[in-house]
């Protein structure tokens, strides 16, 4: 199942803004991130305790992988983010995680001054 979806838009946002000039975003736009290392986007979703997948919108439309830290509850892994040919081409990224049962922190947070990805949505 695609899980809740939470808007990016919606979201914590340390060093970016909402934008919407790049079609194809899901809700009122998307979060373009500050182009530094560390700039991030923070969600907080509730959830039922146990594993569960986390799906990441986004758009590169650059032909360098923007990696990013992704850290649920302060339990962190690194994701490349790939090109996805252009900025309105968005695509989803999945990776397990564990989730406590009620709020639940998901941080995105770029580690190169290339910045993240432009984030549209997590679905968990
Ligand atoms: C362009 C694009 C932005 C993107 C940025 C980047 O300016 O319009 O949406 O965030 O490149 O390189 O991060
Ligand atoms: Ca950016």
């Amino acid at each position: 199942p695609p899980g809740t979806r939470y808007e990016a838009e919606n979201a914590t946002i340390s060093q970016g803004a909402v934008e919407s000039n790049h079609a194809g975003f899901s809700g009122t736009g998307f979060v373009n991130g500050d182009n530094v290392a560390g700039s991030y986007t923070e969600w907080t979703v509730s959830g039922v305790a146990g594993a569960a997948t986390l799906r990441v919108r986004y758009a590169n439309g650059t032909t360098t992988s923007r990696p990013a830290t992704i850290a649920v509850n302060g339990s962190t892994v690194t994701r490349d983010f790939p090109g996805t040919g252009a900025w309105s081409t968005w695509a989803t990224a999945s990776l397990p995680v564990t989730l406590n049962a009620g709020s639940n922190a998901i941080r995105i947070t770029a580690t190169t001054a290339n910045g993240n990805p432009n984030l549209d949505y997590i679905e968990v």
